[in-house]
């Protein structure tokens, strides 16, 4: 329990270690009752530091008993050091010693799931950021950097499989049916990348041959039940592996890889080396128990994490300030790999979805941070979509400005100077500029400013000269702390259509022989006037193609003209976004008034994309997406949530309607025979068909209850069932949802992956999961305080998902949010400060949403006791501004 106010750090204030740790041994002695663990610190002086302080200090947290302290083998009296509940200080320590450490730590009474814990009867640890202070006194900071080796004791009955970093070196028994495994790991690395885990595993194991010949072993360990959810990620890991070989050079370096699942996990996945680590839902899956959308993300995130061995592993970060080195620039990797495996306008389509969807409303909210923050109170709450995405946004900018080939340049620089080093954003724009030779002086403002830049933008068109000028405007809105913000260097990619359709040349001068029909205008200044010549009629601009900066777009587009985007522009990712607009536009002029008429115009371009078969299916499965009621409130200014809920469910009540042929017609296009694969075409088309459905169910159409019932039954995987299941749980069926719902549990429960999707289709329904739903969800013997996933499948995806609910005009949803935050605040805070975000942005809302959501957020701040990491978000967005 923490005892004083939380503290803020700051980037300012950063301080080389006073001292390195070259080795670290450690053993680990793991009981029923507790845990252990023996270290021993080979420890000297930081030639670098200034420091003449004779003290030392290691960072600890939650340690239940320490045991001994000895230096060079010597015990140490209790007057030669202080034991405080966060800090081990010894009060004189030589230039070069050994310190070994002895502690004792509960790994099964942890529910916070940070360090060393417990899931499932197996131990297994997270230790990013700060989670290795849970297990001994350290100097927990990511630019100490040591060479680890770790001895694992553990009844050999219970616990056959014992593993950490690097390579087995020494195996054995012991007395009392107790054995040993001891693992080495060569390269120096942090503390947070450190790793153990100890259970009945089962083991499948691969192997990959590297551009060099070595041969890797791959092995991934589950609960022996999962023995048939592994193929996926396995062959996703070697499509990593050589994907990284082929575009940036980068070979694994350690001659084994283990990836490990484990059902508690408060994150994703975690790259530890040589052994990462995965929450269940991330890495499992079989086409029975998962989604299409399940299979995409545990191939991007087992990539994810394979990418780190180099950004962040072999190069990692100075201070967690510059936690976006590494995130940011994975992402950007991950996403680049996604796209070449899969569709990359797709993969663009959702990435600029969730940025303008959910990191521009945190941009714009009072956590609002730069991608380099300057201070934090804790830093878990620092791995944000700020850090991530627009983190991956700033480095894509980067690849747009050098293009493909200096920017691998400049990543091999990276690599090559920076191997083995804790480094920061600037070294990595700096190796960039220096092997490129382009200026980015400006361009590290990305870094440096929070808020998303608006770029209005005017044209005019001068008939009688043949010149069309188009001026663009920068301004970015303030944010906690910042005000009076500098221009920003943006990349903007831009085309012209013709009345046909076809592409004119973007001539920037008069006598610019064979300009090009794309073209990435550069951006420095508050306001650039160009000119293109030569152009015989007015174009219709494509701005923004590929979303090439994470910016938001101000023009005054016409609906003729969005409709013409959408069904010719040649950048596909623009006819989405034209699509978007044009629907939003429709949506919006429904929310204020009850009786206008949907647009025939958005049916008329629906019916053509229907039956166009012709266009790209993965594109028309996007396109077919109306914008999310979550985009819409970030639209908006004082969102009424129940009133745009209301306006996009008339919007897709009567494209169902006008348009049921299509659907059904759409619907047996699209049904697959033969055996399930994830391929772009594959998932297009289920995608498409599950959409269909969903709109013939939401007009409750007689047809469509009879296909969803039969395609529930028979469908041979998990998206085709899940697709008929939510149809059917958002339709007005009860008989059959009801049906459906029972048949589905009783067949899965016993798979907490599937069940995790059970839950989240019953508090995700607008139609049947009200807050009662929720309660009676929690009441469920499957619902589980203590997993996260539980949490966030129940009340994360109600809070998150079910927006007209959450926003209830009674406040109800807000209360029982904030009652759940507390109650989780005691187990598990870093969970329980991710829940509490939905009501952060309460000023936003419309005045009394927003004051009930207010008042919410109050009853939080006044618990007792309240964690670091809830009190910083609950404090942020309570500060007047
Ligand atoms: N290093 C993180 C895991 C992490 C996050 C540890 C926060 C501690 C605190 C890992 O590489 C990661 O980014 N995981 C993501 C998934 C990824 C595909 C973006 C996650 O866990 O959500
Ligand atoms: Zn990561």
């Amino acid at each position: 329990m923490r005892t004083s106010q939380p503290q803020t750090i700051f980037l300012k204030d950063y301080r080389v270690p006073a001292f390195l740790v070259d080795h670290v041994d450690l053993r680990f002695e793991l009981f029923e009752d507790g845990a252990r663990v023996h270290c021993t610190l080979a420890m000297r002086r930081n030639p670098d530091s200034d420091s003449s302080d004779k003290s030392l200090e290691l960072d600890g947290d939650s340690l239940t008993t320490l045991e001994s302290v000895s230096l060079d083998g010597k015990p140490l009296e209790g007057s030669a050091y202080e034991d405080r509940d966060d800090k081990l200080t010894l009060h004189e320590v030589p230039d070069q010693f050994n310190l070994g450490i002895v502690t004792w730590i509960e790994p099964q009474n942890n529910t916070r799931l940070e360090g060393l814990y417990k899931s499932s009867g197996m131990f297994c640890t997270q230790c990013e950021a700060e989670g290795f202070r849970c297990i001994t006194y350290f100097p927990d900071r990511p630019d100490v950097m040591a060479r680890f080796r770790t001895r694992v004791e553990a009844d050999k009955t219970r616990y056959p499989i014992l593993l950490s970093n690097g390579n087995d070196v020494e195996k054995g028994d012991l007395a009392d049916g107790r054995h040993f495994v001891t693992w080495e790991d060569p390269f120096p690395k942090p503390c947070y990348l450190f790793a153990l885990v100890a259970g009945d595993l089962l083991e499948k194991r691969d192997t990959f041959k590297t551009m060099s010949g070595r041969d890797i072993d791959l092995r991934m360990y589950v609960e022996p039940r999962n023995a048939e959810k592994c193929d996926h990620a396995m062959d996703s890991l070697k499509r990593a592996m050589r994907w990284d070989e082929e575009v940036y050079g980068r070979e694994y370096d350690l001659d084994i890889f283990m990836i490990v699942a484990v059902d508690d996990f408060n994150m994703g996945a975690m790259e530890n080396k040589g052994l990462n680590i995965f929450n269940s839902s991330c890495v499992l899956a079989s086409q029975e128990t998962a989604t299409d959308m399940a299979f995409q993300r545990i191939e991007s995130i087992v990539a994810h994490e394979y990418f780190h061995n180099w950004s962040g592993n072999r190069v990692t970060c100075r201070d967690w300030f510059q936690l976006s080195l590494k995130e940011g620039f994975t992402v950007f990797r991950d996403s680049c790999f996604s796209a070449d495996v899969g569709s990359p306008t797709v993969k663009r389509i959702e990435d600029a979805t969730m940025l303008r969807t959910a990191q521009f409303a945190e941009d714009a909210g009072p956590m609002a941070h730069p991608v380099r923050p300057e201070s934090y109170m804790e830093i878990t709450n620092f791995y944000t979509l700020t850090i991530y995405e627009k983190g991956s946004e700033v480095v894509g900018m980067i690849h747009t400005l050098l293009g493909p080939d200096l920017f691998r340049k400049g990543s091999d620089l990276y690599f090559e100077r920076h191997d083995g080093q804790a480094v920061t954003t600037d070294d990595f724009v700096r190796a960039m500029e220096d092997a490129s030779g382009r200026d980015l002086s400006q361009f590290r403002l990305w870094y440096e400013q929070s808020g998303t830049p608006e770029l209005t933008v005017r044209d005019e068109f001068d008939d009688a000269a043949g010149i069309y000028r188009l001026t663009i405007k920068q301004s970015i809105p303030d944010t906690p702390g910042q005000t009076d913000k500098k221009p920003q260097h943006i990349p903007f990619a831009i085309g012209f259509l013709g009345a046909e359709g076809e592409s004119l040349p973007l001539k920037l001068a008069a006598d610019d022989a064979d300009a090009p029909t794309d073209r990435v205008l550069e951006l420095t200044d508050a306001s650039h006037t160009f000119e293109f010549h030569g152009l015989s009629e007015r174009p219709v601009p494509s701005l923004l193609r590929g979303f090439s900066a994470p910016v938001r777009v101000f023009y005054p587009w016409t609906r003729e003209q969005l409709t013409f985007l959408m069904s010719h522009d040649s950048d596909g990712f623009n006819r989405w976004d034209a699509g978007q607009r044009l629907a939003v536009d429709v949506i919006n002029s429904l929310v204020s008034s009850t009786d206008g008429n949907v647009d025939a115009g958005l049916v008329e371009a629906y019916r053509s994309l229907l039956a166009d078969s012709s266009l790209d299916q993965a594109l028309v499965a996007k396109m077919l997406q109306l914008p999310s009621e979550a985009y819409l409130i970030e639209l908006a200014d004082q969102p009424n949530v129940p009133a745009i809920h209301r306006a996009r469910e008339r919007v897709l009540a009567h494209l169902a309607r006008s348009l049921r042929d299509e659907l059904l017609a759409c619907y047996h296009r699209n049904t697959l025979r033969g055996h399930y694969e994830v391929t772009p075409e594959a998932v297009a088309r289920r995608s498409l068909r599950n959409t269909a459905l969903a709109w013939l169910l939401h007009i409750d159409d007689e047809e469509g209850r009879t296909l969803a019932t039969s395609q529930f039954n028979e469908a041979d995987n998990m998206t085709d069932r899940m697709g008929a299941l939510r149809a059917l749980v958002n339709s007005g069926y009860e008989k059959e949802q009801e049906q459906a719902l029972a048949d589905f549990y009783q067949q899965w429960k016993d798979d907490p992956q599937v069940v995790e999707q059970w839950f989240a289709v019953q508090s995700g329904s607008t139609r049947t999961g009200g807050l009662r739903k929720v309660h009676e969800l929690m009441e469920h013997p499957a619902f589980d305080w203590k997993n996260p996933n539980k949490i966030r499948s129940v009340i994360g995806v109600f809070a998150g998902q079910n927006l007209p609910a959450f926003h209830a005009e009674d406040g109800a949803g807000y209360q029982f949010l904030a009652e759940q935050v507390r109650k989780l605040d005691d187990s598990n805070p870093q969970i329980a400060a991710r829940l509490v975000s939905p009501l952060t942005r309460w000023r936003k809302f419309a005045p009394v949403h927003g004051e009930q959501m207010k008042s919410a957020l109050e009853t939080v701040r006044d618990k007792s006791g309240l964690s670091r990491d809830v009190y910083e978000v609950v404090h942020k967005s309570l500060a007047g501004q």
